[in-house]
């Protein structure tokens, strides 16, 4: 082979390596057009309720100090232990993408002196969560939490609140199938005590543990109660519960959520394994879990009561509570029912073109349509007139505006009538207040 083809095949062969596709971060997904309506669908239904219920809404950045959740969420969780995506800036600054929401807004209330706002504050919250965990179904790096919290009232009948808004928000959503798990893990007094029984409960049986189990005995016992390993789960069924030695304060105020709930209707679960994973909750606490094809649970949501948040972040005392749910998790239960959402998107006029001088002018009556609130589709890609036709079909045009190269010489355009097939030709200038009046008629 001569030298100068060698070398030319050579160079194409070095940039198709260099051109070789860059994948998706691993655990993160695109979210495509045709899955943005199912998304749509859930975030409207809940930003709605929200609303309704006297939330207002807020954002809060995605980067904040690795403090806030190594204080807030817990240095001995999961979450804080091995999920964050974590880093130093070059001004030196600790900063993680955050793994969940609600540190951020005990944060953001008193960064911005909600206190001094009449209380309780209402907030809900929606965005993307960020946690290194080993992705499967239903578990991403990159996952969008829906969430709202209430700050300021330490009353059972907020958290009563709470779980009916959860509840009320699935049942909105056609997500009937759930069940609320709830639990109450007590105030910081009488769980430490109890958290003393476990301990040496657990002590006793340290042989039958997972080394994960082992290892968090001392730090965080209650975590214990929840491992999903087969062993450790035999060992939790005759554990200490800690229903059982709630303060009367706690005591009191969970009866009192129960009664509510019985009130308003809403069925639980008492789950006495429920502990969550996030150490800056106190007395209730709720996840909603749905029953799937398997027979199996899966968690959609989880939330619960946080007493001691903001005055462990340096705010005043300020008892709060509140729920996010899994975007995705969400959206995958409506597919696999088998959710209907109207994809068909109706456009009024649709414009057909032929040559390029008619591609010009289509551009600008587009414009003209748009800026008249007709809604308006177009194929600027060179379709036959028939293709294009077809388009209007599928768009359940009313009219096409029709502008072949004879039109686009002479400044006109035909609008023809899909339902009937007649076609009028009229002058450019006229053609907006043409389809205008005959949408009307
Ligand atoms: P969480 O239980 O850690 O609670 O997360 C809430 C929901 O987020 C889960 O039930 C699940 O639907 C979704 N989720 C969590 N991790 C992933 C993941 N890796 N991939 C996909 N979805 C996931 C919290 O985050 C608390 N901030 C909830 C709360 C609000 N408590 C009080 N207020």
């Amino acid at each position: 082979m001569p030298r100068v083809k060698k070398q030319q095949q050579e160079v194409k062969k070095k940039r198709r390596k260099k051109t070789s596709p860059i994948q998706i971060v691993k655990g993160m997904k695109d979210i495509l057009p045709p899955e943005q309506l199912l998304w749509d669908y859930v975030l409207e239904n809940s930003r709605k309720l929200c609303k309704d219920f006297g939330f207002g809404r807020i954002e809060t950045p995605i980067l904040e100090r690795t403090e806030l959740f190594q204080r807030g969420v817990g240095d001995n969780t999961d979450i804080v232990e091995k999920e964050m995506f974590s880093f130093e800036t070059q001004g030196k600054d600790k900063l993680s993408m955050r793994p969940e929401g609600t540190a951020g807004l005990a944060r953001a209330y008193i960064e911005n002196g909600m206190s001094r706002w009449s209380q309780p504050v209402k907030l809900y919250y929606e965005g993307p969560m960020f946690r290194y965990e080993k992705p499967q179904a239903g578990r991403y790096r990159q996952f969008h939490q829906f969430g709202f919290e209430i700050f300021g009232d330490d009353d059972a009948a907020i958290d009563a609140q709470v779980i009916y808004l959860a509840w009320k928000i699935f049942q909105k959503l056609g997500i009937k199938d759930i069940n609320i798990q709830i639990n109450s893990i007590g105030c910081v007094e009488c769980r430490s005590a109890y958290k003393k029984l476990l301990r040496d409960y657990y002590e006793m049986k340290i042989n039958k543990l997972c080394m994960d189990c082992k290892r968090r005995l001392d730090s965080n016992p209650l975590r214990l109660l929840d491992c999903k390993e087969e062993k450790c789960m035999q060992v939790a069924t005759s554990a200490p519960q800690i229903i059982d030695h709630l303060c009367v304060p706690c005591h009191d105020h969970f009866k009192n959520v129960l009664e509510f709930l019985d009130e308003i209707e809403i069925t639980y679960v008492l789950n006495s394994r429920l502990v969550r994973g996030l150490d800056y909750y106190s007395r209730t606490v709720f996840e909603v879990w749905e029953n799937n094809s398997e027979g199996g649970q899966s968690s959609l949501g989880g939330g619960g009561r946080y007493d001691g948040l903001v005055e462990m972040l340096g705010g005043e005392e300020t008892p709060a509570v509140g729920f996010s749910f899994g975007v995705e998790r969400v959206a995958e239960s409506l597919l696999r029912k088998g959710i209907q959402l109207n994809h068909s998107v109706k456009k009024e006029v649709f414009l057909v073109q032929l040559g390029d001088k008619a591609r010009k002018k289509i551009l600008r009556l587009f414009d003209k349509l748009i800026d008249s609130n007709i809604t308006a589709g177009e194929s600027l890609g060179r379709g036959s007139i028939k293709s294009q036709l077809r388009m209007a079909n599928k768009f359940n045009s009313r009219f096409a505006l029709i502008i072949g190269q004879k039109e686009a010489l002479d400044d006109t355009v035909i609008i023809r009538d899909m339902e009937s097939g007649m076609q009028e030709v009229v002058v450019m200038d006229s053609v907006v207040k043409e389809v205008k009046k005959r949408l009307k008629g």
